[in-house]
């Protein structure tokens, strides 16, 4: 017998099994049983949100020979053909590989003809966004005047992709997120019904990984289910999905808060070497912070080991939550980029050790300084710095900076004075994120203090 994945075997065939999306499932049904049902619908919203599912539930429910308060009966002659993708009154077509003016052109010629054995001929087309601009025009025509008999379901998860003319003329349902909550009841129906023994805990972990997408949540708890016929414990969640032990979360924000970026440095690549994937360790880390937080408030808001939450309140005398609370958003910031990034580990650890900076950024502490002792920073600033980028192991760095000069300014800023035209190749490398905190490192580590630097003559 071949393997069924999970989340096919558990697609939901009646509107009551789509989770978490009830503020559509209960319109449609209402218009079927008023028996008032649109020609043109769009179902937009995050991947594996139910807009397949829901699609194929409305064409078997409007085709239906005995319909039951608005759901499928999924047993007469009509259902039992569409779940087995043999009714030809249901057209299942996917727009990303069928994008072209051709195969909309034979839906038009399609659609005159009355249904075979329903009662509506009903199109899915998914991907819609994929269509090619003839391919939407082509649709428009039809939409504009759709046969009585025709039902147009599109689907798409960019639907700010589609022609207003298009939007213009669908019903359109948005498919949200699907909460934490929703996701652990699914799976947990599913693992009494498929006979997998979880532990609760772990159940949420998946759901927390899942980002809202159910299929994605259904096929972590398959590939954990496949591992062993043992119980899938939290510990093994943890271990299968990389989230990092308390450790690993006390440590970074002990080094995070106390602006420490040189370890903060090693600790994210010890993170990486590990094997652990910044973009989950990283929401982990936020969620740890918020838990921090939350113990300045009431220690029992939190679920810790008593070891654990002896630490955390070490951790809240050198901190107060107002720097915690800044870190959070900081790291969020980073959080939001990195979803978005083709490189999430450089983003990471560049952010992270921004971090250290941003944070302590103190004027009066650097006017201070300047006055004091301006004049004996600035007689070997330059070799210091110079010598420690090479030291750091900054040898192509130290090459481009030979010839210009570090000097504290009375701003209070360390000016790096270029004595000549920049080579364009150079200066592309000055400009990057990573150079600015390598220098800045460099002069914080020759001076002993945090101070803002700043580029003369560049050109
Ligand atoms: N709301 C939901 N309730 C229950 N199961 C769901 C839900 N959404 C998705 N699933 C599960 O995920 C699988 C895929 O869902 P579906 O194909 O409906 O998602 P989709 O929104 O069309 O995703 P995509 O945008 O990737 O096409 C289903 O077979 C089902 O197992
Ligand atoms: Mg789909
Ligand atoms: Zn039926």
């Amino acid at each position: 017998m071949s393997y069924i994945a999970l989340y096919r075997k558990y697609r939901p065939q009646k509107f009551a099994d789509v989770v978490g999306q009830e503020h559509i499932t209960k319109i449609l049904k209402n218009q079927i049983k008023a028996q008032k049902v649109g020609h043109a619908y769009l179902f937009s919203g995050g991947r594996g949100s139910g807009k397949t599912s829901t699609a194929k539930i409305l064409a078997r429910a409007v085709n239906c020979l005995n319909p039951i308060d608005g759901e499928p009966c999924n047993e007469c002659e009509i259902c039992k053909e569409a779940l087995s993708g043999n009714l030809v009154d249901i057209v299942e077509m996917d727009a990303a590989s069928n994008n072209g003016v051709d195969n909309i052109r034979d839906i038009r010629e399609e659609v005159e003809f009355i249904p075979t054995s329903g009662k509506f001929r009903v199109y899915i087309i998914d991907e819609v966004h994929m269509l090619s601009t003839g391919a939407f025009n082509a649709l428009l025509k039809t939409l504009e005047e759709p046969p009585a008999h025709v039902i147009f379901i599109l689907a798409t998860t960019e639907p700010q992709k589609l022609p207003e003319t298009i939007l213009s003329r669908c019903l359109r349902f948005d498919f949200g997120r699907i909460s934490i909550d929703n996701i652990v009841k699914r799976l947990r129906f599913i693992c009494e019904d498929a006979n997998i023994q979880i532990e609760d805990g772990a159940l949420r972990i998946i759901a927390r990984m899942a980002d809202g997408a159910m299929r994605d949540a259904i096929s972590i708890l398959d590939r954990c289910s496949q591992e062993s016929d043992e119980i899938i414990t939290e510990e093994r969640i943890r271990e299968l999905s990389g989230i990092p032990k308390f450790e690993l979360l006390y440590e970074m924000a002990t080094l995070l808060l106390k602006k420490d970026e040189k370890n903060v440095l090693q600790y994210c690549n010890k993170i990486l070497a590990d094997g652990k994937d910044p973009k989950v360790y990283l929401p982990e880390l936020i969620k740890f912070l918020r838990d921090v937080a939350l113990v300045s408030i009431d220690e029992n808001l939190v679920s810790y080991s008593e070891d654990e939450k002896k630490a955390i309140k070490e951790l809240l005398n050198e901190s107060n939550r107002r720097t915690i609370l800044q870190l959070i958003t900081s790291l969020s910031d980073i959080e939001n980029k990195m979803r978005w990034a083709s490189d999430p580990t450089i983003l990471f650890e560049t952010g992270l050790i921004k971090l250290c900076f941003d944070m302590t950024e103190t004027p009066a502490a650097t006017s201070e300084l300047v006055t004091k002792n301006a004049k004996e920073i600035n007689s070997n600033l330059t070799n210091k710095v110079l010598t420690i980028l090479k030291e750091n192991g900054k040898i192509r760095l130290h090459a481009d900076l030979i010839s210009a000069k570090f000097e504290l300014q009375e701003d209070g800023i360390v000016h790096i004075i270029f004595s000549g035209p920049i080579q364009m190749v150079s200066k592309e490398n000055f400009q990057k994120d990573e150079t600015k905190i390598a220098i800045k490192s460099a002069v914080k580590q020759a001076i002993g203090k945090e101070v803002s630097v700043k580029y003369d003559n560049f050109k």
